[in-house]
């Protein structure tokens, strides 16, 4: 069979590189893909507001699944237009995409539904916002409604922060109108985890555990960022823990969703804030995480095409999912100036020394091929070095002797991914 995926980032490459495993599967191509996608698969431009052009593809070259990587089309119905014409392809819909899209609806969902979440409140007036700023107090947590790439959250430990970002959302519309309305939420303290789940809207499959590490610098220090690192299983999340996390967050809410009319396909993804060994929802996002995924998918030993074809036709109680018992590590490589701006076009080396190393996986995120043939950075994020080990100490010191090969102009990473824990 044939299966298209959509995105370009290092998320996208892990998917690519399980899917090219698979034993149905004789071609993937990928929109629009990056360098290291492009040697595993073909890479192809499609531009398209309503996605018509997406469906031309997907029907002239007789694609028969489309997995999709980032919430930006999942958000605007890429799945309900594909499902219109009968086509397969994995991601929730529209309305289901809200609980990622909107972060009113996900807070209100969650208050509904008694998900375990940060008291808030939701403002269209900046004045009010302000006010409530004030009677509050900090820390405090300013959050743009809608997408804002990753950037939209504010973690504000004065006053002045926090009118600061507020104006940034409101005033200055720097997320255009994904900033029309603001929630406001007390600011919580614990551990960070990662719980991504397969669904079909009925059965639920959880993956096995993660955990990003989202700010720039070591001790977690320094800017917000998409994420720097992350390691699997994540031994914080004991069995007991796991429970909790699924009969008080996962199950209610693909519950609840169908009770308000909504079956969620595709996968679920909840960030989490461990406090005193209670789980509360950070956020919710409505795919794989980037980079959770380029950990948790070298640790899946089931066909990820039998996953989604299950979850396609809603019969994922009929496949068992199974797990290798190895950890793995990924750390990732930066442009020099991310989260902020940075240079592209920079080249990369080492690449090849790498290629062959055992348990050691290079996916790419922001790379592209010059005109010379040259692998260069294109992106914040450029590469994530993915090794697999006994445990997570053993990954940890795979993947950081492999970096050891990667060089470009200005690379910054952590030193730090799996130290801790
Ligand atoms: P989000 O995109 O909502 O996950 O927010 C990005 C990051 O901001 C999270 O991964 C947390 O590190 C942090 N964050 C979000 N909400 C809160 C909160 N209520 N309390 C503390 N930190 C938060
Ligand atoms: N790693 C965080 C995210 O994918 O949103």
């Amino acid at each position: 069979m044939k299966v298209l995926v959509v995105g370009s980032g290092g998320r996208e490459h892990s998917i690519v590189w399980k899917l090219v495993q698979s034993r149905v599967v004789d071609k993937v191509y990928c929109i629009p893909g990056n360098a290291g996608i492009s040697e595993i698969a073909e890479c192809v431009e499609v531009e398209s507001k309503d996605f018509s052009a997406f469906l031309d593809f997907v029907k002239y070259e007789w694609i028969d699944l489309t997995v999709v990587g980032p919430e930006e089309p999942l958000a605007r119905g890429i799945v309900d237009v594909f499902e219109k014409e009968g086509r397969k392809i994995i991601g929730p819909s529209k309305a289901a995409a809200q609980i990622e899209s909107s972060k009113v609806f996900a807070k209100d969902f969650m208050k509904k539904y008694k998900i375990p979440t940060a008291e808030y409140k939701v403002f269209t007036s900046y004045t009010h916002a302000e006010d409530y700023i004030r009677l509050k107090g900090t820390p405090i947590v300013v959050k743009a409604d809608g997408l804002a790439a990753g950037k939209g959250v504010f973690v504000c430990q004065s006053y002045e922060q926090a009118v600061e970002a507020l104006k940034l959302i409101m005033k200055e519309k720097v997320f255009g109108p994904a900033g029309d309305r603001v929630v406001i939420e007390e600011c919580l303290h614990g551990k960070e985890v990662s719980y991504l789940v397969f669904t079909d809207g009925k059965t639920i499959v959880p993956m096995v555990t993660s955990k990003d590490h989202k700010r720039l610098l070591d001790n977690d220090e320094g800017p917000n960022t998409g994420g720097m690192g992350t390691f699997s299983p994540n031994p914080i999340i004991t069995p007991e823990l796991e429970k909790e996390i699924m009969d008080t967050i996962i199950k209610p809410t693909i519950r609840g969703l169908k009770q308000e009319g909504i079956v969620y396909k595709g996968i679920l993804y909840a960030g989490i804030m461990i406090v005193n060994n209670k789980p509360y929802v950070l956020e919710f996002n409505c795919r794989f995480g980037d980079p959770e995924t380029q950990v948790i998918l070298p640790r899946l030993e089931t066909d990820l095409v039998d996953i989604f074809m299950a979850i396609a036709e809603q019969r994922l109680n009929k496949i068992e999912v199974k797990w290798k018992k190895d950890a793995s590590l990924c750390v990732i490589l930066a442009s020099e100036g991310y989260p902020g701006k940075y240079k592209k076009g920079l080249p990369v080396t080492g690449l090849e020394m790498v290629k062959g190393l055992k348990d050691i996986l290079v996916f790419h995120a922001g790379t592209k091929f010059n005109d010379e043939g040259q692998i260069v950075t294109n992106g914040g994020r450029v590469l994530g070095v993915t090794a697999l080990g006994k445990d997570i100490k053993e990954a940890r010191k795979r993947a950081y002797s492999a970096i050891e090969f990667i060089k470009f102009e200005g690379m910054q990473y952590r030193k730090d991914i799996g130290l801790n824990i």
